[in-house]
């Protein structure tokens, strides 16, 4: 309501527009002081000299924390891990929030959002120079730390159970189309030792993907293609995923990849869509992947249409086992 003048009503929206606190989050993410502190390093000096920062703007930053729940202070200078700070020992959680990695770039692409909401298009390439995957293309080390967050440092291992009819014993080769470094492909493989796989994705994220196929038994069934999903895909595979793509991209490209693997998969082949499609009851949210890229997630009954428009029928929707919402799909 306008005007209103309660307490409660001012400290809400003082909280919630507070950008302290999540940036130095980022920063001791970032300079690695839950590990510092971890191996015996608690006081302000010794932190700050570790980490090669300014004593006294390091313990505000700490203190501020602390205020807030993350580390505690239990004597003046000396800190300690808390429950909350213990998490930042997390790998996956340093990956998110590392600001020398994706994680700068995921908090920094928030600075975006007010040319995003103007045009309804991405501006991330006001803040960096460049659109998403071609700055990434432009620095490998962001594009591996990338790769990392959305494989199995970051996501841990996924589920291999991606069908949502069954049906695995007609299946004998599959091809994931924007597969990054393989961890659902070899997740997939590793449970059915009688399936083939092709890995597909940009040369240098399927690069990566060696050690990980290699680790899980599989690289020997696994054929990678450093291509992009835009062009032809390989034909006459029996199931072709898209895990996690589809929300990337606006609708005509989100279309152009459904026809590729529309005229790849024909006659027989399937489509499994894991990610970016929503039951009808869904309410459309605000996503990382809108700022960064211009995707969205699309109900059953958007994504139908563009499936449509693509030469492909929606057979069967569902819940995997995983909790996922899970979309197959057969060339009209
Ligand atoms: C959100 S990630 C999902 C990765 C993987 N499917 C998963 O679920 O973990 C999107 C993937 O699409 C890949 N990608 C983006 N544009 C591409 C293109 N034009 N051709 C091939 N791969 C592309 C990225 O490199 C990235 O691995």
């Amino acid at each position: 309501m306008t005007g209103d003048k309660t307490p409660g009503a001012r400290a809400h929206l003082n909280v919630l527009s507070d950008l302290c606190t999540p940036w130095c989050i980022h920063v001791v993410a970032t300079l690695r002081i839950a590990n510092l502190i971890a191996i015996g390093n608690t006081d302000i000096k010794t932190l700050a000299e570790k980490a090669e920062c300014n004593s006294d703007f390091l313990h505000r930053v700490l203190r501020h924390l602390v205020g807030k729940g993350v580390f505690a202070e239990p004597t003046p200078g000396q800190f300690a891990l808390n429950e909350v700070a213990l998490e930042l020992l997390d790998p996956s959680q340093q990956l998110g929030l590392d600001l020398n990695g994706i994680g700068g770039r995921l908090a920094f692409a928030w600075g975006s959002l007010l040319s995003t909401v103007r045009t309804g298009a991405p501006a991330y390439h006001e803040i960096f120079g460049l659109p998403f995957w071609e700055d990434l293309e432009a620095h490998p080390d962001i594009a591996a730390s990338f790769d990392a967050l959305m494989g199995l440092p970051g996501h841990g291992t996924p589920d291999p159970e991606v069908l949502v009819t069954g049906g695995w014993e007609l299946i004998q080769t599959v091809v994931d189309v924007g597969g990054g470094t393989g961890a659902l492909l070899a997740e997939i493989l590793r449970a059915r030792s009688e399936i083939q796989g092709t890995l597909i994705d940009f040369p240098g994220t399927v690069a990566r993907a060696s050690s990980i196929l290699q680790a899980a038994g599989v690289s020997e069934r696994v054929r990678t293609i450093g291509q992009s999903f835009f062009d032809p895909l390989p034909a006459g595979a029996d199931l072709y995923i898209l895990k996690s793509i589809l929300n990337d991209w606006p609708d005509r490209e989100a279309a152009l990849i459904l026809s590729r693997c529309a005229e790849a998969a024909r006659p027989n082949g399937r489509i499994a869509i894991l990610g970016g499609v929503l039951p009808n009851d869904s309410v459309s949210s605000l996503s990382p992947e809108m700022i960064l890229l211009g995707g969205k997630d699309r109900t059953l009954s958007e994504f139908r249409e563009l499936a449509h428009q693509a030469g492909l029928s929606v057979q069967a929707s569902g819940l995997l086992p995983s909790g996922r919402f899970a979309v197959e799909c057969r060339p009209m």
